[in-house]
């Protein structure tokens, strides 16, 4: 049912953790399961340096999770929001149609942390 790459990206993600002063958080939930992820991101010079994850959810939300942490660090913020749940499942080798809300919790977290970075850095400017 699952490619190797999201059965990897399962049994070991990538980047997850919290980063205690991170720049943007978002916080989100699965309306349809009630799955939770939360993200941090640290910005520098408008790049995302790094990123971490914690995710309650389905075996699918942590892949997903997992990847976009990988597909946005190094990318600029403008770059990392246009990352669509699409290619998250493009990189991970597809997934199975039933689960392809799950990669939506993805880039909305990532969304959600660099909403809250934008509203930091305008309160600040
Ligand atoms: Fe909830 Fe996958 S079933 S995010």
């Amino acid at each position: 049912m699952y490619s190797d790459k999201v059965m990897d990206h399962f049994t070991n993600p990538r980047n997850v953790g919290e980063i205690p002063n991170a720049d943007g958080v978002g916080e989100v939930g699965n309306a349809r399961c009630g799955d939770i992820m939360k993200m941090w991101i640290k910005v520098e010079n408008n790049v995302i340096t790094d990123i971490k994850f914690k995710t309650f959810g389905c075996g699918a939300a942590i892949a997903t999770s997992s990847m976009i942490t990988e597909l946005a660090i190094g990318k600029t913020v403008e770059e990392a929001e246009k990352i669509t749940n699409q290619q998250v499942a493009e990189a991970l080798e597809g997934l199975p149609p039933l689960k392809m809300h799950c990669s939506n919790l993805a880039a909305e977290a990532l969304g959600a942390a660099i909403a809250d970075y934008r509203s930091r850095t305008a309160t600040t400017a």
